[in-house]
Formats: structure tokens, sequence, C-alpha cells
């Protein structure tokens, strides 16, 4: 009886144990996420407001919590009312550069509390029988946000596809259009070096990049090869500013992203209108995975996929020259168009 009772007592002993363990736990987080989420002002297209207002704490909390619940199909339509919940269409969308760095800006503007981000890519103006489901089947695919927060969706086709500004430009002729960009000879590689993966995983034979890169015949760049082609930057933006004024376009360097991400991302908020409240906290560097890694909070943080940041094949000196020349009159261009000169070759 008494063996009984003392099992009995230790077992309450253990869970009075836990709750205060999990209750202390739970506090440190929340003060590690409150701490960096200073009240910010509402956000919308017509973002000038100069009185910033107060996010709403459930703002912070819901961030998280609740719209990782929606996500997960868990929350109740009485939750998504009751907070006023809504699937907004994108105010923003990184349009590419594809191997730019596209899901490391958009993972890092994440980290922004007046930003929520549609986690797949849509392939909704680029894809024909997604174009066709309509506008929406599009705000369907968004994730729930409340209003005076921006939606901000990242398929890196876009930039490439001819179809694209057009569809873009009839649903918010006024949207803000994103564009990372590296060094094109890099991209170029880093192009090479995801589909090299694809193949391989697939036992499939592939040629080497100096082979698909330069014409043998001719043995100048290849212009019919995509990686190619995808970095020749100015000419996929000239079709963009048929349709979008360049002042509704932001270019990002996504090469200094990765050395150095804030200022960018401080460059970003500025351009969405947004607050500036992504701080170095939110961003720690990883020696093991040779990136910047994100921090919410002091519980949660996370390093991007291993998909990003690959190594890439050595290529032949040689090739690299004749592509950066070859690059080097549409650069020059591409500055001048947008106004942001980079270092390159
Ligand atoms: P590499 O794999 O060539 O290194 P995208 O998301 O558009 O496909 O771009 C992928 C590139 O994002 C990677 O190219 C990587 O260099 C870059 N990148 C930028 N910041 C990163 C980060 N914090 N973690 C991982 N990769 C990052």
């Amino acid at each position: 009886m008494l063996f009984k009772q003392q099992a009995l007592l230790r077992q309450k002993l253990f869970v009075l144990g836990s709750l205060a363990i999990g209750s202390v736990l739970y506090l440190v987080a929340r003060v590690g996420t409150l701490d960096r989420l200073q009240p910010i002002c509402p956000i919308d297209s017509r973002l000038s407001t100069p009185e910033p207002e107060q996010i709403p704490l459930r703002t912070l909390q819901f961030k998280r919590g609740l719209l990782h619940e929606l996500r997960k199909g868990n929350a109740t339509k009485e939750q998504i009312r009751l907070h006023n919940l809504v699937q907004q269409l994108p105010q923003a969308i990184i349009i590419g550069v594809r191997k730019g760095g596209t899901r490391a800006l958009l993972e890092m503007l994440n980290l922004h509390p007046a930003v929520v981000k549609a986690s797949q890519e849509i392939h909704f103006f680029d894809n024909d029988q997604n174009y066709a489901r309509g506008i929406d089947w599009y705000r369907g695919k968004m994730p729930f946000s409340f209003p005076h927060q921006i939606t901000i969706e990242k398929s890196p086709a876009y930039f490439i596809t001819d179809e694209v500004p057009e569809r873009i430009f009839k649903m918010n002729s006024s949207i803000k259009l994103l564009i990372i960009v590296r060094e094109p000879t890099t991209r170029a590689v880093s192009d090479y070096t995801q589909v090299l993966e694809g193949k391989e995983r697939k036992n499939k034979t592939y040629h080497k990049f100096e082979k698909l890169a330069i014409d043998t015949n001719t043995c100048e760049v290849n212009t019919k090869y995509k990686a190619v082609r995808t970095s020749i930057y100015t000419k996929h933006l000239e079709r963009w500013l048929k349709y979008f004024p360049v002042e509704q376009f932001h270019i990002v360097d996504g090469d200094r992203l990765i050395t150095d991400p804030l200022p960018e991302l401080q460059l970003v908020e500025r351009f969405l209108h947004l607050p500036s409240r992504i701080s170095q906290y939110n961003l720690y560097f990883n020696a093991t995975r040779g990136f910047y890694c994100l921090r919410f909070n002091i519980v949660f943080n996370k390093c991007l996929a291993g998909s990003k940041g690959r190594i890439h094949p050595e290529v032949d000196p040689s090739v690299v020259t004749k592509l950066q020349r070859f690059f080097h009159p549409f650069n020059q261009k591409f500055y001048q168009i947008t106004g942001r000169t980079f270092n390159w070759p």
C-alpha cells in the first residue's frame, strides 16, 4: 500500500516537473520572439502611411503558431473567421533568377513579421495548365495571413517565360517585382550543377559543362544552351519592361546575399515599404553549411536544404573567361537599365 502511494506521488511529481519545464521553455521561446518583433505599421499596397501602427500581439503569436496549423489543415473555419485570416494574392513576387538565391531570399524575407511566404513554387503564370485554372485557384494556393501582412511567392521560371509579364500585369499592374541575380557565369555553372545532379540520380549520362556552354563547331559561346541564355539578364528584363516601369523592380545581389545577407534584406524591406525588422540576430553563419542560416527565436532556427549550396564542378578557366567576355556587354546594359552596378568581370 505504502509502496503504491509512493509510486503515485513520484508520478505526480514527474508530471508537475514536466509541466514546469515546458512552461519555462515556452516563455523563453516567446521572449525570444517578442524581443525582435517590435510594433510595426500595417502593410498594404498603399504603403506610404507615415504613422506606424502597432501590430497586434496575436499577429506575433499566430504568425508561427496558427498559420502553421493552417498549413497542416488543422485550423477550423471558426479560427480562420475569428482571426480575420485571408488568402491574399501576392503583393510582391520573386520572379527569378533561377539559382540566384531565390529560396534563400524568400525564406529570409519570411523572417519579417509582416511577410507571409507561399512555401511552394506555384508556377501559375508560366504553366498554361495552371494559368487556365484561373486566379481563384492561384489565390487558393496562397497561405493564410492577416490583412495587413503581405504575401510573397517565388517562381524563378517567371523571369524567362515569354507570357508571364503580361499575365502578371493583368493580375496587378502595380505589383512589386524582385529579381535576385548572381555573377552570370557562376549562375550558369550552378544551373548546370543542379541539372547534372538530377541526371546522375536517374543514372543518365550528361555532357561536361564546357561541351554544353561552348559550340564545338564555332568555338563560340553556345547561346542555345538554356543555362547560358538565362544568364543574359538584360534580354529577359527588356521583355518585362514592356509592361512594368523599372521602378517596380528591385534587384537583389545574390552573391552578397550569400556572404553578407543583412544589407541586401534591408534594401528589400525599404523597397517593399516595410519597417526594418530583420536584424543580425535573425541570421547566423553556420560554418558546417558554409552559409548563413535563419534564427526566428532562441528555440527555432533553420538552414536551407542541402540542395542549396552544392559544390560546383571545376570548369576550364578558358571557358570561364570566354563566358565572362560574352556576358560583359549584356551586364553593362543591365547595370545601365537597373541603376545597380556589380563587380562582375
Ligand atoms: P549553389 O547551389 O550554386 O551554391 P535558388 O534558391 O535560386 O535555386 O538558388 C540557390 C543558390 O542560393 C545556391 O547556389 C546558394 O549559393 C545560394 N544561397 C544564397 N544564400 C544561401 C543560404 N543562406 N543557404 C544556402 N544557399 C544559399
